[in-house]
């Protein structure tokens, strides 16, 4: 493969100190050395610390799942890029579609997170991906296309080449529906195209990430597409067994 894969979990709001520690150890022992495959998971703030402390300087990378725009200020219950870099942080998801369904984060809102990850030194993994509605009316190219370039204008796509992108269907997210391998493909190989078309270079050298119900059984078979570099796990991030099944499956 042209690209090295990357299995990244989103454990959204669950977890406990005492969960985390078994889950991470677990991880921990059962991933290392996959055929250059990285692995990352993205917990809740709270739980940045524990993280830090149990995967410094170990195989596995460690981010958050949101942050502000803003670098500081008055801005009660908001958490800035300089916070997860202090946690050393390396990644962290920008435009999580239940971060634009449940709390209104347009495009050009997400593109600003983007650039405050980046100007801080973080790997944003930027989510796009159109809804069932969407899909059925024919306007998937033209979602994902909108949300893409809502980064690219403001930052230009150079900027890409510092991220992750992560096209998750939303009809596929924590419904078990997983999108076929062959229309996951079908978007990424558009979306690849879409930026091929302004850097080639880019475009060759981007992880574009595939996002819903990817499960143990499912992951090789859409990791196995050319233009599918890995996955973003939600559901099946929370389970050892699931995930470590799911980072093997990335080779
Ligand atoms: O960020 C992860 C996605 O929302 C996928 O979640 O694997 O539970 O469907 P899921």
């Amino acid at each position: 493969a042209i690209r090295s894969k990357l299995v990244a979990g989103n454990w959204k709001m669950h977890g406990g100190t005492v969960q985390n520690r078994s889950l991470l150890t677990a991880i921990l022992a059962e991933t290392e050395g996959l055929n250059g495959t990285d692995v990352a998971v993205c917990v809740p703030y709270p739980y940045l610390p524990q993280a830090q402390s149990l995967l410094q300087g170990t195989h596995l990378s460690w981010g958050a799942q949101n942050l502000s725009q803003h670098e500081k200020g008055a801005y009660t219950g908001e958490v800035s890029a300089a916070m997860l870099v202090d946690f050393s942080c390396r990644y962290v998801i920008v435009g999580h579609s239940e971060r634009r369904a449940l709390y209104g984060e347009d495009s050009h809102t997400v593109a600003l997170k983007f650039k405050a990850a980046q100007a801080a030194g973080l790997m944003p993994i930027l989510c796009i991906g159109e809804t069932l509605d969407q899909r059925e009316a024919g306007i998937t190219e033209h979602i994902v296309a909108e949300q893409l370039d809502a980064v690219t204008k403001l930052m230009g796509v150079n900027a890409l080449v510092k991220s992750v992108l992560a096209y998750e269907p939303v009809w596929a997210i924590g419904t078990g529906k997983t999108a076929t391998p062959d229309q996951a493909q079908e978007v990424h190989a558009f979306i690849r195209s879409r930026i091929a078309a302004y850097s080639p270079e880019v475009a060759t050298g981007l992880k574009i990430l595939y996002g819903g119900s990817v499960k143990a059984n499912n992951a090789a078979e859409l990791f196995a597409r050319p233009d599918i570099d890995g996955g973003l796990i939600g559901g099946a991030s929370l389970i050892a067994d699931e995930f470590i099944a799911i980072c093997c499956a990335a080779k």
